[in-house]
């Protein structure tokens, strides 16, 4: 590869989850401190880092299309520079790397705060991969928090020791570790500092987190929760993902005696039915699944339940599928994730028999997602007519129209005199499928 003027300015475009949200913000801010400058939106950006997803379907293609889109029509010099990070580059990297001469970069999920080196490299024309785990190391040698936002994302947990048989997460992002305390409080400071008032803590598997609080005491999630509350200036804490595995007493007691956090809670299940449970290797089954929610249920009874569902597992049977459906009807979600089964490669359902035709994947996924969605308008109905607080986002589309979200994370439109980070009394007045209107009662 030729050397390449040094970009200066850039874009992160990340796919997949939250923690991808959440790196592409740190990545932002590495490249930042290096001295370049966000790309306006809707301008070409010298650098490009497509920080990518692997959990389902052709994410690899999809990069490639991307790679292709960036690349067209462009010598070396006109296009930008390409990195590609995430969990694609992960698991294949050297593939990249091999197919797609204009990529300069290929970085993984635990290495990227190692990218200015690799970008003093890409300019002299090296093409440079990192897919080295070096676990917590990556932290440390992040810059400071100075995103502006009255939401904020803060890792505490990454990595994933579980292995569901479906799932690329444990190769990708690799063994669980826990952030510690100290780092995170001290993180979520600076975020408070820069105008959060709501955090909302994440990992792969976040009530898994561990750690030690200043007195050294050992400490699970609550702990952690319970400490943050404490903030002046915060107002609203969340977590997501966690497993049911990984659920204790007290996280389950935090919801009932912490004002500051939200009732609302993202429990996967994947199916309704013990034996296909037992092929994810979910090592839970329905009913204990549908025991632990009645708990959060009997300290929060308000607590917005939220799940995913994998529908067309290996050898799941019409009759195992309805077992599915009839979990959804016992919980009533607020809101929930379903997706077809993907064969990832490398884990062990994609060699198991009987793969379930697309077809009869697509009937499915339909008939499920019509029962959730039915749900979730009926949630949403429910929570017409009653006051709540309102955390504002972004503007809406017309003029004098403001986002937020209620504290069971539904969208709410308002209008009148707000700014961004105001936290409002509404009304709400009207409830869609998909959003509530609420009328704006005053402002703190
Ligand atoms: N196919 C389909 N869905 C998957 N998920 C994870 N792996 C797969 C796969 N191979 C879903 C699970 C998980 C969510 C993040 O993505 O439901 O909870
Ligand atoms: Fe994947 Fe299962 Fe770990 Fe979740 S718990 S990240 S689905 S292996």
């Amino acid at each position: 590869m030729k050397p390449q003027i040094s970009p200066k300015t850039y874009r992160v475009k990340s796919f997949g989850c939250q923690m991808n949200v959440y790196d592409g913000e740190r990545m932002g801010e590495l490249l930042s401190e290096q001295g370049l400058s966000k790309a306006p939106d809707g301008e070409d950006a010298d650098l490009v880092v497509l920080n990518t997803c692997h959990i389902r379907e052709k994410a690899a293609e999809k990069i490639y299309s991307d790679i292709g889109r960036l690349t067209k029509g462009k010598t070396q010099q006109k296009a930008p520079m390409i990195a590609v990070a995430g969990c694609v580059a992960q698991a294949e990297g050297e593939e990249i790397m091999n197919r797609a001469p204009a990529v300069s970069m290929v970085v993984g999920p635990q290495a990227y705060h190692r990218l200015p080196e690799m970008l003093d490299k890409a300019v002299k024309g090296e093409r440079a991969t990192d897919t080295d785990m070096p676990a917590i190391a990556k932290f440390d040698s992040l810059p400071e928090r100075k995103r502006r936002s009255p939401t904020a994302f803060l890792t505490v947990q990454e990595g994933c020791d579980k292995f569901c048989t479906y799932c690329v997460v444990p190769y990708t992002r690799g063994a669980e570790i826990s952030r510690p305390f100290s780092d995170l409080l001290g993180e979520a400071h600076k975020l408070i500092e820069t105008g959060a008032r709501e955090i909302t803590l994440l990992g792969q598997n976040v009530n898994a987190w561990s750690g030690e609080d200043e007195a050294g005491r050992a400490v699970g999630l609550a702990g952690l929760i319970r400490a943050l509350a404490r903030f002046d200036g915060l107002e609203r804490i969340r977590y997501t993902t966690s497993h049911p595995n990984d659920m204790d007493d007290a996280l389950i007691a935090a919801h009932g005696e912490i004002d500051k956090l939200m009732p609302y809670l993202h429990l996967p299940v994947q199916s309704g039915n013990d034996r296909v449970l037992k092929a994810m290797n979910r090592s839970h089954t329905a009913e204990g699944y549908l025991r632990l929610l009645e708990r959060f249920r009997e300290v929060r009874p308000d607590i917005a339940l939220s799940g995913d569902f994998i529908v067309g597992f290996p050898g799941e049977t019409e009759t195992e599928f309805e077992d599915t459906l009839k979990l959804v009807d016992e919980v009533r979600y607020a809101q929930a994730y379903s997706f077809k089964y993907s064969p990832r490669p490398g884990t062990p359902a994609a060699t198991m028999d009987n793969q379930i035709a697309k077809e009869v994947m697509d009937d499915r996924l339909q008939r499920l997602q019509a029962r959730i969605d039915r749900d979730q308008f009926a949630f949403n109905k429910s929570k017409a007519g009653e006051t709540c607080s309102v955390l504002v986002e972004r503007k809406g589309k017309h003029p004098g129209q403001w986002l937020g979200k209620s504290p069971w994370l539904q969208s709410v439109w308002i209008e009148g005199d707000v700014r961004i980070g105001d936290m409002v009394e509404v009304d709400l007045v009207e409830a869609g499928p998909n959003s509530l209107r609420g009328e704006l009662l005053g402002s703190r």
